[in-house]
């Protein structure tokens, strides 16, 4: 089963979140913003899509703070996890990094990561997102391009649906 938990600060990354249901084919009961759910609720899944936007300089966004420090703290090494979350270009040198941050404490847990991707039609200098050079996850800037954030919900979703 697949669970999707997301933190937002204005609604990107929950839009991209329902849309990634809509693309995997699952109900919309099982997409959680983890500013209202216990990170115990992470063990209900077999596939955690976890999702954070970027805040100050390549910050998770705020309710992940509090969610990691529990979430980080279990045993998921069952589990697989996917990762994705919004930012904005502009931002060059720290584009969508608190992807890169969420993905690096979750490691802790022993989960399988999945489904990197890539960040085609993007401009920016660095992100904090690719690690031993690969983006680790699905990077949306749905401010800047918001005509290719479909697409690329649709194409990763594929991704991972291959890869669990
Ligand atoms: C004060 C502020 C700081 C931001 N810092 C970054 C950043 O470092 N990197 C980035 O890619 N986007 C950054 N952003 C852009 C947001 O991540 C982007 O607007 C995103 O779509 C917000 O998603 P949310 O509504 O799901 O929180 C920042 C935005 C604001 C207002």
């Amino acid at each position: 089963m697949i669970g999707i938990f997301y933190g937002s600060a204005t609604g990107s990354t929950a839009d991209v979140a329902y849309k990634l249901a809509e693309a995997l084919g699952i109900d919309s009961t099982n997409v959680f913003d983890v500013a209202k759910v216990a990170p115990s609720k992470l063990g209900d899944y077999d596939v955690l899509l976890l999702g954070t936007s970027t805040w100050g300089v390549g910050d998770m966004e705020d309710d992940w703070e509090d969610f990691i420090n529990g979430a980080e703290e279990l045993d998921l090494k069952d589990k697989k996890i996917a990762v994705f979350g919004c930012g904005d270009e502009s931002m060059s040198d720290s584009f969508c990094s608190g992807v890169g941050k969420l993905y690096q404490r979750m490691q802790k847990t022993g989960a399988t990561f999945i489904a990197p991707y890539n960040t085609d039609g993007y401009e920016y200098n660095q992100t904090d997102a690719k690690i031993d050079g690969q983006i680790v996850g699905l990077l949306i800037d749905n401010v800047n391009h918001p005509d290719l954030t479909q697409a690329k919900v649709d194409e990763w979703a594929k991704i991972v649906k291959e890869a669990i």
